[in-house]
């Protein structure tokens, strides 16, 4: 955990140094990364686990409001917008599946043979 937080912490100040634009570009990214994930999720709950379902989709619709904060507050999207998106993206992916232990990847497996991929 003392991990992600450091990781957290670096690329917010190593994206707070480049100003306020790439604060919210690097939220959108997370955030978006996120909500993804989240998508998954509700997928995979569906009929599995109405109740966890419900669960997230309270969460999914708080981190939907953060990516929507993040998307209004940026001034035009230029090409740091589309280089730091998909990096920041990638990152975020890349700790989802190290923090799941791969699950991230099986989860989607599944669903693809289930059917819903
Ligand atoms: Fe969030």
């Amino acid at each position: 955990m003392a991990f992600w937080s450091l990781g957290g912490s670096v690329l917010g100040f190593l994206t707070a140094l480049a100003g306020r634009n790439m604060i919210w570009i690097c939220t959108e990214a997370v955030e978006s990364t996120v909500h993804r994930h989240l998508e998954d999720q509700l997928g995979f709950l569906a009929k599995r686990d109405p109740e966890l379902h419900a669960l997230i989709a309270s969460i999914q619709e708080q981190e939907l409001a953060h990516l929507r904060t993040a998307e209004s507050s940026q001034k035009g999207r230029g090409p740091s917008h589309a280089l730091l998106l998909p990096v920041v993206g990638a990152l975020t992916d890349l700790m989802i599946w190290l923090s799941t232990w791969g699950d991230s990847s099986w989860m989607r497996a599944e669903m693809a043979r289930a059917g819903r991929g």
